[in-house]
């Protein structure tokens, strides 16, 4: 009989002991043996609670029972979740967790640790949610080398931009509604900042390119500069505007990461991909482009990734099955001024025969894009392909009647 601790009752935690406890008989069968669940970790009581007798408030308790195998974490952040699990590890427990923040941060000495105790670490639902992406790239994609990932990985902004491009309604007022439908948290920094999206892809590219990628390193933009006429400039475009997370492989063994809000072209299957809803695109050399999607949050799509991990602990429990990458410096990191891309770009004008002149003289040749709603006082287009730095130098070099050009980076998958 397998023992596990759940530690934190929260959404995860509790969908987690759901999950488990109605599909016990069968999780059985796949692990090979009888399962129970005999902790919950938490600081809060759960009288009325069917596994009230489960709950534990002291985590040595669980890491002092020999009889625990496997300890699922699904607390969140770092305090006290890096402690239980390195703890967890070291005393030779198998470890799954849903916690992003932890893996991005950690992810390589808890590795280690791992198999120095030829135990398991595995973290499926950190990104992603429900959707397979880490044992499809670590276990089905392994034949390849990979060229690129991009994903929408964050529910709660592509649930705002979502309504700003359908409904129509600023950002401000699609927060609130996030907020009110329970998408957003009270604090919505993490998510319309960019920082939730930055950990999932940090993740992904050290599960790629074998090297630890820590969130400093990454070039991270939010949604909350997005206006309705940027909107609707790039719906004339053909195009949605998405936050996007993406890692791309260049020569001389370093990689190129960011996460902004893109323009993605309507053909691509990342615009179609809507509401709270996920889609991780990976390029792989031998598969081309793979797309997963699904449910990238919420509590029964996360724990099933929670307790399928549990059960891959258990029944790999005498062997070391953890992904692996290896800590690093993060000179492989190429400086995100060096990033190629096409760029939208919006800027005020007084003559448009004039500022078309200035922009051809910058930019070369552009698209000019316009809208029912285009202002006769402002100028959109969007550029050719440029490094990041260059785009950067030329918006600089726009006169001062161009006002504070707005620049979206335009992605091509
Ligand atoms: N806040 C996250 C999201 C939850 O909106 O996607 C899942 O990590």
């Amino acid at each position: 009989m397998a023992k596990i601790a759940v530690l934190g009752y929260g959404v995860v935690g509790s969908g987690t002991v759901e999950v488990f406890y109605k599909n016990k008989e069968n999780l059985e069968k796949k692990a090979g043996e009888p399962l129970d669940i005999k902790y919950i970790l938490d600081v809060r009581d759960f009288p009325d609670s069917p596994y009230a007798d489960k709950f534990v408030k002291d985590f040595n308790v669980i890491l002092n029972d020999p009889e625990i195998s496997v300890v699922s974490e699904v607390i969140g952040g770092l305090k006290p979740a890096y402690d239980f699990v390195k703890s967890a590890l070291t005393a030779g427990k198998s470890v799954v967790t849903s916690n992003k923040e932890l893996v991005a941060a950690k992810g390589a000495e808890l590795l280690k640790i791992a198999k120095e105790k030829n135990v398991n670490f595995f973290f499926e639902a950190s990104v992603g949610g429900g959707i397979p992406i880490i044992k499809p790239i670590h276990a089905c994609l392994e034949a390849n080398e990979i060229d690129e990932i991009a994903g929408i990985l964050n529910g709660t902004t592509n649930f705002i931009l979502t309504k700003m491009i359908r409904d129509g309604i600023g950002f401000d007022e699609a927060l609130k509604t996030a907020q009110e439908l329970g998408y957003a948290e009270r604090n919505p920094t993490a998510d319309v900042e960019g920082f939730d999206a930055c950990r999932k892809i940090c993740i992904l590219a050290s599960l790629a390119f074998g090297r630890h990628v820590y969130p400093e390193s990454v070039h991270t933009e939010g949604i909350t500069k997005i206006t309705l006429d940027d909107v609707s400039y790039i719906d004339s475009y053909n195009a949605k505007i998405k936050l996007i997370g993406c890692v791309r492989r260049e020569d001389k063994g370093e990689i190129s990461i960011g996460v902004f809000p893109a323009v993605i072209k309507d053909e691509s299957q990342l615009a179609g991909v809507n509401d709270v809803f996920n889609a991780i695109l990976v390029r792989g050399d031998a598969t081309g482009d793979v797309v997963f999607y699904g449910k990238g949050a919420g509590k029964l799509p996360t724990a099933s990734a929670v307790v399928s991990d549990i059960i891959s602990a258990v029944k790999h429990s005498d062997t070391s099955r953890s992904l692996t990458w290896a800590d690093s410096e993060q000179t492989f990191v190429r400086p995100f001024e060096e990033f190629t891309c096409a760029n939208y770009i919006r800027v005020s004008i007084k003559d448009s025969e004039s500022a078309k002149a200035t922009v051809k003289e910058l930019f070369g040749d552009v698209e000019y894009l316009s809208t029912k709603g285009s202002n006769s006082g402002e100028l959109a287009f969007v550029t050719d392909v440029m490094r990041e730095k260059d785009a950067l130098d030329k918006c600089a070099g726009l006169p001062d009647g161009f006002g504070v050009p707005v620049r979206i980076r335009v992605l091509d998958y």
